[in-house]
């Protein structure tokens, strides 16, 4: 089945499209006016403190449709980042409207699947590509061999769960099955919403979904990657007061984003790994696992609370917290145009260098 690849605006969405704008412009001017005495809640460089107020305006302002009207899609923005840097480019069709897209070598010893986020709502930026091929760089520096295997999924709500973990299922798949690579080489990374298909896929091997079709392993895959994993649909953030000062997102993303991608069907472990119990995770076919979080984000509760559930299961976690770090700071940063390293940045480095073949 095929799903149209663009929402279609609604009249008052395309004449809100102006008044949108002008708010988020009037946001980063106000943002620049006040960036001087700001307190430390806000992010630290002006570059960021800048684009932070524009995306989290943005965000909040813009509908998914709106906002899905105004960026490139995924394929696009990886034709147009390879092109611009002269890397050879190859896109694999994966069926049922995916895509997938190597960077690097696709005979490297190690492959890293990545699951792009966005609230299954957006599609991935520049910053995605600009992160993979410095991880690829990072890795060949230490006699390592790797290359990125990313996916075109298709959006919330053209198309909803358990659609997309059916999709970054057919990618592992086609890495395993026609790039003949063997689990102990392949790893699993995601950001945010891709964090959650992470997590999706590791349930759908332990436990496979009725409606996907089973992936049967020889043996464990070495790692996988959560930055910012967005575990949890829940979407009423009131019980604590939420400081969004130092992040990209505000808590109302939560419930178009999760109702987008829901699309009514009851929340279960496969969308919501943070209810999982611990023997859920038990048996999940990875030797480990690394989960990032930003110090100043407002999801770093739920990443917190996750890591618990997580590790009472399954021992090999480990949890690294950028300080001062907003939601999935290594990737939006260089988006935002700001190349300082991040600390979850540098530990995503050093954890492939030190577990890749
Ligand atoms: C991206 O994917 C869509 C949907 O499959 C397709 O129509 C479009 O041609 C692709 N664009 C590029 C640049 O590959
Ligand atoms: C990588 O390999 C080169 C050539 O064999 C060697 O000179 C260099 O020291 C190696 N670097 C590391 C980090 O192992």
């Amino acid at each position: 089945m095929r799903q149209p690849a663009t929402l279609a605006l609604s009249l008052a969405e395309k004449l809100d499209f102006l008044p949108a704008l002008a708010s988020i412009v009037l946001a980063i001017f106000w943002a620049a006016l006040t960036a001087l005495g700001r307190s430390k809640a806000y992010p630290k460089t002006l570059a960021l403190h800048i684009g932070y107020a524009a995306f989290r305006k943005a965000t909040a302002r813009l509908s998914v449709a709106q906002m899905q009207y105004a960026l490139p899609t995924t394929n696009k923005t990886y034709d147009h980042f390879m092109r611009k840097r002269q890397l050879p480019r190859k896109t694999v069709n994966l069926g049922d409207g995916a895509q997938g897209h190597w960077i690097g070598d696709e005979k490297a010893d190690n492959i890293l699947i990545w699951y792009h986020g966005g609230g299954f709502a957006l599609p991935a930026n520049t910053g995605y590509f600009n992160f993979f091929t410095k991880l690829i760089a990072a890795t060949a520096s230490s006699n390592k061999s790797l290359a990125v295997f990313t996916l075109t999924y298709t959006l919330a709500p053209q198309a909803t769960y358990p659609t997309q973990i059916r999709q970054a299922v057919s990618a592992l798949r086609h890495v395993l099955d026609h790039a003949h690579h063997p689990p102990a080489s392949i790893l699993l990374g995601g950001d945010s919403a891709g964090g959650n298909l992470v997590g999706a896929v590791l349930s759908h091997l332990a436990h496979p979904h009725p409606l996907i079709a089973p992936v049967p392993l020889s043996a464990p895959l070495r790692g996988a990657i959560m930055i910012a994993p967005w575990t949890s649909m829940e979407t009423d953030y009131s019980a604590d007061p939420i400081d969004s000062r130092g992040d990209l997102i505000t808590p109302a993303v939560a419930g178009p984003w999760s109702q987008a991608y829901l699309g009514g069907a009851p929340r279960d472990y496969y969308t919501d790994l943070s209810t999982a119990p611990a023997d859920w995770y038990a048996s999940f076919p990875v030797d480990r696992v690394l989960v990032c979080g930003g110090g100043c984000e407002i999801l770093l509760p739920v990443i917190r609370d996750f890591v618990e559930k997580f590790r009472a299961g399954f021992s090999n976690v480990e949890l690294c917290v950028g300080a001062g770090e907003g939601h999935v700071a290594p990737i939006y940063n260089l988006y935002i145009g700001d190349r300082d390293e991040t600390a979850q940045g540098k530990r995503v480095v050093s954890w492939l260098r030190e577990f890749c073949v």
